[in-house]
Order: C-alpha cells, then structure tokens, then sequence
C-alpha cells in the first residue's frame, strides 16, 4: 500500500475479510486487493488526483458485502467509514472517500464523475472482464449472490450495454488501450449465455445440475 494510513486500513480489512471468505466468493479480499492496486496505477493519469484516498476508497468500496451479500453500496456506509476513521482519515476525508464510491457504482455511473473516481471504477471494471473472471469468479458471484444465471446474465448486460455504447466502459486511457478487448468479449460471452438458456434442453440440464447441487 502507498502510505502509512492504506497500510493499517489494508490490514485491519484483510483481517475482516479472511474472517468472511467463506461468504465472499466474489467479493473478497482477492477482489479488494486487485481493485485497490489498479485503482492507483489507473490514478497515475492524473496528476491532480489523491492517490491515497483513491487507494483508501478502493480498500473499502465494497464493504456493503460484508454487511449483506446482493446489497447496494449505501449500506456499507457505516462499516466505511469506522474503518477509515481507525486508520486516521478525517471527516472531510471519509465524506470524499464515500461519494467516490457511490461516483463509481457500475449501476449509475456516467460519462461526467470524477477524476478519481474513474480511476476506481476502471480498477473495479476490470476485475469483472478478466478473462480468469467467466472462468472461476462469475459462478462465485452467482452462488455468492444468490441470482439465478438468467437474472446474473440480465442485469450484466443491461448495466454495462449501455456504458459500452457510451464508450465509458473505462475511463483511462490506459485501461482502454489495455483491457478494453477484454470488457467486449466478456460482454459477447454473457449475451450468448442468455441466449443460450432459451433452449429448452439447456434448461433441463441447468435444472438437473441445481438438482444435483453442482452448482
Ligand atoms: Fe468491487
């Protein structure tokens, strides 16, 4: 971490999050980890940006998970900011650190938010589009979730449909340049998964694999 105060707050969450790996399949601190070390890398393209804060911001974006599984990041306001307060950050810090976090929400992010906040949201995106992600984590998000593949493949694709048209699926330039052919073949995959659970034999065998309990 890049200074004394990400350290103690990296240290007391892992600490949280080692504790709750069992309910965090997808939301763990292997995700924190790597959103937080791209977040400051994506952060290096602007110079006026707080790397710090962007780092502390992304330690604790997805703190609502450990709260409750499928929740919105409102709810782990609370758990935010008693973390960051412990590792030293001030009011006016925690207050910033909050609004990055809801800036960034895949769900309602735009064009228009901050520099900042698309350094930690290109960092989050990523995590989603790697190609290790369909391959281990995205049936992690699922059982984590609770959501039935269709609904996992529905909300993808209606939330990140549009960013791409927007072209705003990342925000840096080094992120586009980088992974952006990662975020559309990711995309084309989970359309053809929808598509492929309108045959009705498919949806038989995905009924005898919950039977079955291998997923
Ligand atoms: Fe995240």
């Amino acid at each position: 971490m890049i200074s004394k105060r990400t350290s103690s707050l990296s240290d007391s969450l892992k600490k949280l999050y080692y504790e709750k790996a069992a309910d965090l399949l997808f939301h763990g601190w292997h995700h924190i980890y790597l959103t937080a070390k791209k977040a400051v890398e994506f952060a290096e393209e602007f110079p006026d940006v707080d790397k710090e804060l962007v780092e502390a911001a992304a330690l604790v974006h997805d703190l609502n998970y450990v709260v409750e599984t499928n929740t919105e990041p409102e709810v782990g306001e609370h758990l935010r900011a008693k973390y960051l307060e412990e590792a030293g950050f001030s009011n006016e810090e925690i207050n910033y650190i909050e609004s990055l976090v809801l800036e960034e929400h895949t769900a309602t992010r735009t064009a228009n938010i901050s520099d900042a906040a698309k350094a930690l949201s290109d960092a989050d995106s990523l995590f989603k589009v790697m190609p290790l992600t369909p391959i281990i984590f995205s049936s992690h998000y699922i059982v984590e979730n609770k959501v039935d593949i269709r609904k996992w493949a529905d909300k993808i694709i209606s939330e990140q449909d549009p960013l791409m048209e927007q072209g705003i699926y990342f925000y840096t330039k080094m992120a586009n340049e980088k992974y952006l052919h990662w975020a559309k073949t990711d995309l084309e995959l989970v359309k053809q998964v929808r598509d492929s659970l309108a045959d009705p034999a498919i949806q038989e065998m995905l009924a005898i694999a919950y039977e079955l309990k291998v997923i």
